[in-house]
């Protein structure tokens, strides 16, 4: 495992991490949990993803619940959280980047993950309601206060992550320092185009999510809906447009030959293909079994199988 600078800042992620949206509490359970954690931790894992949405807040009981059985020293390992959808109906408690909902929102996770302090606290979406002003001050004081120890945003514009670091500069505030964007094979144009920019000018820190595009690029929704998998959880159809979108499927089956040349699978040439770009910080890894993180690891293996031929490849496969 290898160890990348989260943008400009001094901590350093482990290029593989692990999240737990969709999975952990509806999937994977406690114990599951623990499995899954020590094996990616023992692989070099110090990163785990989190926000207050995932499960109506059960995903940090879950993960919080699973580091108090691991026992593992506070300061060998990063956990995050997300703020934005909230858990509660009321008018300021939804959708927002209000002062007063971050505020509470911070406490309310750290009871659940049983922590004194998360390591990175995200935005999870941008608000057009809330003046990023506001945001941006409240979010300082969640760093000032010791309840995080750094800021960032999740799937805002590059104008948005702009004006919220001059903000934050402008009054010497702990400015937002990584993204938690979308990025994968399928869904590139976000993060190498819009957000190009960001990193060449700020440096800004990534920890990439979906890698696998929900299991798409497993090549498992090849022939059809696998019973048991993501697209058929309930409150998950949505995701069955996508899981069968033939020009979608038709570059699976293409991405698939290469990976079959290269001797290894579909999930983890895509992985491989991700951690080759040198604006990742992180890749996070979903898993609702402990199989699939042991292949998905191995994609560290196979970065270096990826050759400019094999990368121009790839890259036809998607035209
Ligand atoms: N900031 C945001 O807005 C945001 C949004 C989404 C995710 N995230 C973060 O990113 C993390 C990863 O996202 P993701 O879960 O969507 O990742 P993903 O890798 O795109 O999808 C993971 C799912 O694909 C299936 N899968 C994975 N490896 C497989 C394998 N080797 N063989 C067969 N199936 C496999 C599993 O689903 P099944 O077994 O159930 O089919 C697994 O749960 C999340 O846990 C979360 O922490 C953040």
């Amino acid at each position: 495992m290898e160890y990348r600078h989260l943008g400009k800042t001094g901590i350093r992620v482990s290029e593989l991490s692990l999240g737990s949206w969709v999975t952990f509490h509806k999937q994977v359970d406690t114990n599951a949990a623990v499995e899954m954690m020590a094996e990616a931790y023992d692989a070099g894992v110090n990163f785990f993803d989190n926000a207050e949405a995932y499960a109506s807040g059960k995903s940090e009981e879950v993960m919080g619940a699973a580091l108090k059985k691991l026992g593992w020293r506070r300061s060998s390992y990063l956990v995050s959280t997300k703020f934005f959808w909230g858990l509660n109906e009321g008018i300021n408690e939804k959708d927002t980047l209000n002062r007063k909902y971050l505020l509470e929102a911070i406490d309310g996770s750290l009871t659940r993950l049983d922590l004194e302090h998360v390591d990175l606290v995200f935005c999870h979406r941008p608000d057009s309601h809330t003046p990023i002003e506001e945001t941006v001050w409240a979010m300082h004081q969640i760093v000032e206060s010791g309840k995080a120890m750094y800021w960032g945003t999740s799937e805002w514009s590059a104008m948005e992550i702009v004006a919220a670091i001059g903000i934050a500069e402008h009054h010497h505030l702990h400015k937002p320092v990584m993204e938690q964007p979308e990025y994968n094979l399928l869904h590139r144009e976000r993060f190498e185009n819009e957000y190009a920019r960001l990193f060449a000018d700020y440096g800004y820190g990534t920890t990439t999510w979906s890698p696998l595009a929900s299991g798409l690029l497993t090549g498992k929704y090849n022939n059809g809906i696998p019973e048991g998998s993501r697209a058929t959880l309930d409150h998950y159809d949505w995701l069955l447009e996508k899981m069968t979108d033939p020009v979608a499927l038709g570059k699976v089956k293409k991405l698939g030959k290469i990976a079959d040349e290269l001797g290894v699978t579909l999930a983890q040439m895509s992985i491989a293909w991700i951690l080759k770009n040198p604006n990742i910080s992180t890749v996070i890894l979903g898993t609702s079994r402990i199989e699939q993180l042991r292949e998905n690891m191995q994609a560290l293996d196979v970065v270096a199988k990826l050759s400019p031929d094999v990368m121009d490849a790839i890259d036809k496969a998607l035209t």
